[in-house]
This record gives C-alpha cells, structure tokens and sequence, in this order.
C-alpha cells in the first residue's frame, strides 16, 4: 500500500475491559502489514504530567476535579508537541498514530464532575491538540466489563466500580454524539476477539482509501 504524506490518527476509546489494548496490537499488526509506519501510544501517557495522573487514578495523589481535568489536558498537549516522538511530529513524518484513549475519555470521565463546555474548549479549541481522523468506541456493557475487569489480576483504579462504568458509558454515548458521525465508529466489543477486529480492519480501510 502506499504510503500517504500524512499519517492517520486513529484513537481507541471504550469503558474498562473494553479490550483496547488487545486490538489497538490487532490493529497495529494489520497496518503494519499492509506496509504503513505504525506508532502506538496511550494516554495518559507515560511523561511526567502522564506519570502525576497514574499516582492520583491510584489514590495516591489527592486532585480536585478540575485539576484532573487540566492534568489530562496537559498531558494530551505534551503528548501532542514532544519534539520526534510527539503526534504531530510523528503524523507528519507519515507514520499512522493509534492512541489508547484521548480527548473523548476527558469529556466523559472528567466533564459531568467539572464543567462541560470548560473541559470541551479546553481541548477542541486548543491549537496544539490534533482532532483524531477516526475514533473507535469498544462498546460494553457494565456487567461484561466488571466480569473481566475481576479476571485480571491487580489494583483497581478509582474509576471502576459498575455505577461508575455505567455513568461513563452514558457519558461517552453523550459525548460521541457531539462529533462529526464520520469520524466517530461505535463497535460492540462483547462479541469474539476476531469478529470484532474484522470489523475494526473494515472500518480503517475506510480511512486509508
Ligand atoms: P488506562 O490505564 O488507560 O486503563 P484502561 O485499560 O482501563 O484504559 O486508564 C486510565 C484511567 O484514566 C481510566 O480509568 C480512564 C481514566 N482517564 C480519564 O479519566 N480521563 C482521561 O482523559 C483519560 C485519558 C483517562
């Protein structure tokens, strides 16, 4: 395939357990194979405002809403503007950027316990953050996500209790509709691994046409 002047943006979102991390690498695996440059990055990430938010998500920090809100913002910016390695340099190298979560998780984690249009404009409006081509919704129920949420071993992070992923689905539903629909996929992640992923190839052919 060839190989556009621009990189595609292309971002994962989704409740916990949703199952990002697993297909982000399918996702990556197929691109790289069609012969496309392929970066994967998260967020938060893991520079040292990524490395603030991870100690207060643990509890370990204590952080006002909005001074979460802000950290996520300033961690996106960064991660936007590193010099080499940050999204706009990359994308405009010609590599494709896969991103564990972005902006949409800041409007729906972070937006009902703030303001809204504050943590909206904060980061559509701000010039240094990359709006994606293609943002990808693992969709899941509550139930399902705590069902593998206690099959994996480890800490729980603040955010997942089933009242809470049931807030922030909603959330995210709320959220999404407020995008151009063309960029915005839904995919319902509680069916087996390869046919979500199927599903997943399909729609990014779509962007790289
Ligand atoms: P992460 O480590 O990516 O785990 P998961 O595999 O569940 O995605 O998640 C970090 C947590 O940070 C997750 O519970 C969602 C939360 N978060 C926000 O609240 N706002 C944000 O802007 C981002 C990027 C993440």
């Amino acid at each position: 395939m060839k190989q556009n002047k621009t990189g595609k943006f292309i971002v994962f979102e989704g409740i916990d357990g949703a199952g990002k991390t697993t297909h982000i690498h399918l996702l990556e695996a197929y691109l790289l194979q069609k012969g496309r440059r392929v970066v994967c990055t998260a967020e938060p990430t893991d520079q040292p405002f990524g490395k603030q938010l991870r100690r207060a998500l643990s509890g370990e920090e204590q952080k006002t809403p909005c001074e979460l809100a802000a950290l996520f913002t300033l961690d996106r910016i960064a991660h936007n503007v590193q010099p080499k390695t940050g999204i706009a340099a990359l994308l405009a190298s010609g590599v494709d950027v896969i991103c564990d979560r972005y902006f949409y998780s800041t409007l729906a984690y972070q937006g009902p316990d703030t303001d809204m249009d504050w943590v909206r404009g904060m980061n559509l409006n701000c010039p240094e953050i990359r709006h994606p081509d293609l943002c990808i919704f693992l969709d899941l129920s509550p139930e399902e996500s705590m069902a593998r949420i206690e099959e994996r071993a480890g800490a729980h992070e603040i955010y997942e209790t089933r009242e809470r992923l049931e807030r922030v689905r909603a959330q995210f539903y709320s959220v999404l509709q407020s995008f151009d629909p063309a960029t915005i996929r839904i995919v319902n992640a509680a069916r087996p691994m390869e046919e979500v992923h199927t599903e997943i190839r399909e729609i990014a052919d779509l962007i790289f046409q």
